[in-house]
Formats: C-alpha cells, sequence, structure tokens
C-alpha cells in the first residue's frame, strides 16, 4: 500500500512512520525535512503535494495545529490557527486528495479527546476537533469508489509528557494503542468513525 503520513515529523508521525514503513511504500510529508514539504494552510502546497505524490492507497493526517492558552486571551487571530490548521488543513487535504486517491483508498485524519471532553487552554483545539469529526461523518456517505474516512481521537499520549499537565486525570494512550487506531483506519473496512485508541 502507498500511503501519505502528513506531520510524519511530529511525535505521533514519526511512530507511524516507523511502524508502516515495513510491508508499505510510505511517503512522509510536513513543513520541513520530509520526502514532500508542504503546508497544509495552503490549498496551492496541498495541491503541490499530491502531484508530487502521485496517486496512493492512504492518507494519514497527523498535522493538526492549534493555538494553546486561556480563553481570556484568545482573539480571532489565535483561533485562525486552528481554523486555517486543523480544520481546514485537515479537510483540504481531503478535498483535493479525493482526486488523486485510488479506489478503496482512505483518509485518516486526527481529532482528539478534547471534542467531548475540554481542558483549560484548548478551546481552539476542541472547535478544530469538533468540525474535522463533523466532516468526516459528512463525507463518507459521499465519497465515491469505496474511498473510506476516519478520525483517530486519542487523549494525551504517552510521548507528549509535556502536555500531561493539561491532562489531569487521563491514563496516556500508549503509542502502540495510537497505532493501532491508525491500523484499524487504514486496514480495516469502517467509514466515517471517530476512533478512540484507549
Ligand atoms: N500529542 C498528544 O498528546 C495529542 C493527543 C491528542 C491529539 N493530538 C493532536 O494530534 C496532532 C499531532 O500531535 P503531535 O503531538 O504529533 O504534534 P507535533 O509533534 O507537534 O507534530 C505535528 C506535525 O505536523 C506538522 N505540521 C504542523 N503544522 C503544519 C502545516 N501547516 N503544514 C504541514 N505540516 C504541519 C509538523 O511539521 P513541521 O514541524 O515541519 O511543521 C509535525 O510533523 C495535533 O493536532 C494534536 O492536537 C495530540
Amino acid at each position: 500500500m502507498k500511503i501519505i503520513i502528513v506531520g510524519a515529523s511530529g511525535t505521533m508521525g514519526k511512530h507511524l512512520a516507523g511502524a508502516f514503513e515495513t510491508g508499505h511504500e510510505v511517503i512522509t510529508a510536513a513543513s520541513k525535512g520530509c520526502d514532500i514539504q508542504v503546508d497544509i494552510t495552503s490549498t496551492a502546497s496541498i495541491e503541490n503535494m499530491f502531484k508530487q505524490a502521485g496517486t496512493f492507497d492512504a492518507l494519514i493526517s497527523t498535522a493538526g495545529p492549534t493555538f494553546i492558552g486561556p480563553l481570556e486571551k484568545m482573539t480571532d487571530k489565535e483561533f485562525r490557527k486552528g481554523v486555517d490548521g486543523k480544520m481546514m488543513g485537515q479537510i483540504n487535504l481531503v478535498l483535493i486528495g479525493q482526486h488523486y486517491i485510488n479506489p478503496k483508498g482512505s483518509f485518516t485524519l486526527i481529532t482528539g479527546a478534547l471534542t467531548h471532553e475540554p481542558q483549560l487552554n484548548f478551546a481552539n483545539a476542541s472547535a478544530a476537533n469538533g468540525a474535522v469529526e463533523g466532516f468526516v461523518r459528512a463525507a463518507a456517505i459521499e465519497l465515491e469508489n469505496g474511498i473510506r474516512i476516519n478520525a483517530v481521537s486519542p487523549t494525551v499520549i504517552e510521548n507528549s509528557p509535556h502536555y500531561f499537565p493539561f491532562f489531569p486525570g487521563d491514563i496516556p494512550v500508549t503509542m502502540q494503542q495510537l497505532e493501532y487506531g491508525f491500523r484499524k483506519a487504514v486496514f480495516g473496512a469502517n467509514t466515517g468513525q471517530i476512533i478512540k485508541p484507549y
């Protein structure tokens, strides 16, 4: 399977690229330092990525920039980070990618437990997650040629200890649980699902 991983230089993406490169052709993408450089806030850049990659079987996105900070200090400008990044960036990966993906291919986007379990300082991520999850459910009933779409929604993950204090009481998701959530999305048959790997 030819798998594009957008966000492949990050904490999640690095692990997934390592896990999936056995037995698959993995193409890594991020703003810098990967097989392909892409800025998901730019539709031209996304189009350019797909042109470089060519047709593919699965796209995984673990790129979802958001603003982290208190609501009191948040303005339209900060909020746009999640709207242009985690929300529209990932949605545009699908809107553009649908014209490059092979029949029976799949899209797997990243959201997070913050959709339904808010934490202080993460209103931007909660909102972006909710939008992406709504899009996943809706796109699933329109994508043609057996193309599937799902989201993986973990709570804080074991390789991100700097986030532990923001998620009191949450048992971190192990990297193996995270990986198997993505395995279910990419290699399973589900579509329109929000997969909680815990
Ligand atoms: N870490 C957690 O505990 C956790 C838990 C639940 C959900 N999440 C969500 O999961 C996602 C990934 O988390 P992570 O911890 O793996 O993040 P990370 O370590 O910060 O990695 C983010 C990746 O996305 C890329 N990226 C960021 N902005 C981009 C852009 N505009 N265009 C292209 N690539 C871009 C980064 O590449 P560059 O550095 O080159 O830009 C990097 O490869 C985030 O949306 C986060 O909200 C994280």
